[in-house]
């Protein structure tokens, strides 16, 4: 039987031989350490990593991904990550990326039982509640399910503004947050144009333009 995980391991060892080729410092400069200006939160879906997509590198993007990329501030997961990238990466911005064809945002439009991930989902059917006058309007099953992908990702930049750890971090003005949505049709991201950025009168109460 062949081990399809051994892909993994030579394709590694490829890499490294390749990258070395291209750079002999690459690692030592690795090592050294990380100074990414960019926190992205995205997806687990294993088509849309970071990094490919945005032509990036190592060292670039600091990550986070979940299903449906959700901010859930009693994740503590998250709240980590959110932490660490704000307060001592001190990234200065950070990218909610969701895409079209989003496997638990169509799952949160059914009524399926998914065990333990119905708690997961429940967050992304409380954002289609939010907007039922809009969505339910929609007959068409692939347009639904695209409109919630959008607002899904609307709902996650403004979660991401009520946090402390954000909300700390406008006092300091250094830090924007932006939503975006990745499609598999022309692998193009758009940006939703939702910059919410610092604003002198703003400081602990929450604030979203
Ligand atoms: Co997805």
């Amino acid at each position: 039987m062949i081990k399809s995980y051994q892909k993994l391991l030579d394709g590694n060892k490829k890499w490294v031989k390749d990258t070395l080729a291209k750079d002999p410092n690459f690692f030592k400069k690795l090592s050294q350490g990380q100074k990414p200006e960019y926190l992205w939160i995205g997806c687990s879906d294993s088509r849309t990593p970071a990094n490919e997509i945005t032509g990036t590198g190592s060292g670039d993007i600091f990550v986070h991904r979940n299903i449906a990329n959700l901010v859930v501030q009693s994740d503590i997961n998250i709240m980590s990550v959110l932490q660490y990238a704000v307060e001592v990466l001190e990234v200065k911005h950070i990218i909610v990326c969701g895409h079209y064809d989003c496997g638990g945002v169509d799952a949160a439009l059914t009524n399926n039982d998914y065990g333990i991930t119905n708690y997961w989902l429940q967050h992304l059917k409380n954002v289609y509640h939010k907007y039922s006058d809009v969505l339910d309007n929609i007959d068409d099953k692939r347009a639904k399910a695209d409109k919630l992908v959008e607002l899904n990702v609307i709902e996650q930049v403004r979660n991401l503004a009520r946090t402390q750890i954000v909300q700390n971090a406008w006092k300091r003005n250094v830090l924007q947050i932006h939503g975006w949505i990745y499609s598999f049709n022309n692998g193009l991201i758009k940006d939703l144009n939702i910059i919410i950025q610092h604003k002198d009168t703003l400081a602990p109460i929450y604030r979203f333009e």
